[in-house]
Order: C-alpha cells, then structure tokens, then sequence
C-alpha cells in the first residue's frame, strides 16, 4: 500500500487494524479476533495507504447475495480527505464481484461522519434499532442501511 491507495488486507494487519480500531472506537476490537476475521473466507478486509502504517480500514462479510459492512475507521490525524470513501469503494467492488446484491451497515444516529459518508456512497435508511449503542450512562439508537448493488 502507498498513500491513498487501498489494498486488500491479510492476517499480518491484525494488530495493526486493532489499533487503529482501538483510536476510533470505545470498545476496540483485539488483534486476535481480527486475525480471526481476516483468516474468515466469508470475510473481505481493505486497507488505506502505507502497508507497515495504513490510515484506515475496512471489513465487510458476504453471503451469497447479502453483505454486510462489519467495520470501518480511518485515523483521526487523516480523517476528511477521502480515505472512507475510497474503503467503502473498494468493498462495493469487491461484494460485486462475489455476487453481492444487498451490502447493509449499522450505524449510530449520532455518528454524523459516518451517516454522511454512508448516505452519499448511495446507502438507505431501511430500519432503526432503538437504544442499540451504548453511550455514556445511555443509549443511542441504531440506524441500518442497505444499498442496492447493481
Ligand atoms: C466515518 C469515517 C470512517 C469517515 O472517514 P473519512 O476518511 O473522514 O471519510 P471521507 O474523508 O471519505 O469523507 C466522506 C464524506 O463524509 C464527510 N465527513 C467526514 N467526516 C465528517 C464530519 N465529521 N462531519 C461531517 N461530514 C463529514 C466528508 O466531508 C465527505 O463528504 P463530502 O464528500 O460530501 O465532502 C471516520 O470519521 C471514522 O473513522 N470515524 C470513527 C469510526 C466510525 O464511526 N466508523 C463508522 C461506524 S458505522
């Protein structure tokens, strides 16, 4: 991977996408389950720009004609300078080319970034899971997305 290229991942980018994870989420995922994520055949992983050092990531899963997008997150420090919108590209290219008809994603009413990146890569709302996501003392909903592959 080079700057603002994005490559598929392999099992060796398992600590590294857990800590990147571990900047942009409460509850980090630990480099054992991604390792165990990236070894799943079911389960497609992209990485933004430098191979030792990427700047995001993404992981989605695919069953046959359904998909889903489990994660994505891109470092604070490089946030807003389309590395989002490059990994959700190269999913979509991917689940395509596995047959992939539906790709959904959850996401937190909250998550302004995320709703907005999602909504102009052509994802809609299709359901709302109340109280879904911890936050603080409460809750925050959860709101799913579907986009149509064509
Ligand atoms: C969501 C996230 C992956 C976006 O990554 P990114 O590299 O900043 O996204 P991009 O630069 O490709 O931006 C895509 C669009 O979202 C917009 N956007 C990004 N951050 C935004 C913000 N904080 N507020 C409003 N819009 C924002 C960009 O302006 C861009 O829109 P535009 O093309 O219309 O200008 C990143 O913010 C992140 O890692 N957040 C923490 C983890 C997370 O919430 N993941 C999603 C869980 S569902």
């Amino acid at each position: 991977m080079t700057a603002n290229i994005v490559a598929p991942l392999q099992a060796r980018h398992a600590e590294i996408i857990a800590g990147i994870h571990g900047e942009c989420f409460d509850r980090p995922w630990s480099g054992p389950e991604m390792a165990r994520m990236l070894c799943a055949p079911a389960i497609s992983g992209f990485g933004a720009g430098d191979d030792a050092y990427p700047d995001g990531f993404i992981l989605g899963q695919f069953s046959g004609e359904e998909g889903e997008i489990l994660t994505i997150a891109v470092r604070p420090r490089v946030r807003q300078r389309g590395i989002g919108r490059a990994l959700i590209a190269a999913l979509i290219e991917s689940a395509r080319e596995k047959g992939v008809r539906s790709l959904f994603l959850e996401v937190a009413s909250d998550n302004v970034a995320a709703l907005h990146l999602y909504e102009t890569s052509f994802f809609v709302r299709k359901g709302l899971r109340k109280a879904y996501y911890s936050r603080g003392p409460g809750q925050v909903d959860a709101h799913i997305l579907e986009r149509i592959l064509t």
